[in-house]
């Protein structure tokens, strides 16, 4: 599954999720998407004036990409994206083949970085927060270009939580 994607002055880098689509479970009633826990993440990495032949894929481990924040390259092959994620699965309405639905744990927000000018099909990850965000806003002024401020809503889970009003905050797995 794609939920979101990334521009930057010279690439698009679509992230891609271990969230499959299987056409017969469909036809058979069953969820529209199945989480898969031994596969990895994905990004593809188009050049801006480029077609499908040229996107290349980079691998991550199992995780679950969220919104993009913002992207920006330096003009010689090395690309930031930064985007909040998480080891388990956020969209739990989409569980595994068991049913289970492994619980999203850290959901930072992290700044990949690819080497065009490197093989392989590895990245590298930093955090770029110490607590839990999502929903990240940068300044349209710099979408695509390299910036300094960013916003997110910030989770913090020592503070409480009105299950009343609420309900559960995440399906239990048993
Ligand atoms: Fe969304």
């Amino acid at each position: 599954m794609i939920h979101d994607f990334a521009v930057t002055e010279n690439y698009v880098i679509f992230p891609l999720m271990p969230l499959t689509a299987d056409i017969d479970q469909i036809k058979s009633g069953g969820r529209h998407f199945q989480w898969q826990p031994g596969l990895d993440q994905l990004f593809g990495v188009l050049p801006r004036n480029g077609e499908a032949a040229d996107v290349r894929w980079f691998t991550a481990p199992n995780g679950f990409q969220g919104h993009t924040l913002n992207a920006f390259d330096d003009g010689r092959g090395r690309i930031y994206v930064d985007m909040p994620v998480t080891s388990g699965n956020i969209f739990y309405f989409f569980p595994q083949a068991d049913g289970r639905v492994p619980l999203p744990e850290t959901l930072q927000m992290t700044r990949w970085t690819f080497d065009m000018n490197k093989t392989g099909n590895s990245l590298e990850a930093s955090p770029l927060t110490d607590f839990m965000c999502e929903f990240p806003r940068g300044d349209d002024r710099y979408m695509g270009k390299p910036y300094r401020h960013g916003f997110v809503i910030g989770f913090d889970p020592t503070r409480p939580y009105d299950f009343e009003k609420l309900g559960p905050p995440r399906p239990s797995n048993s």
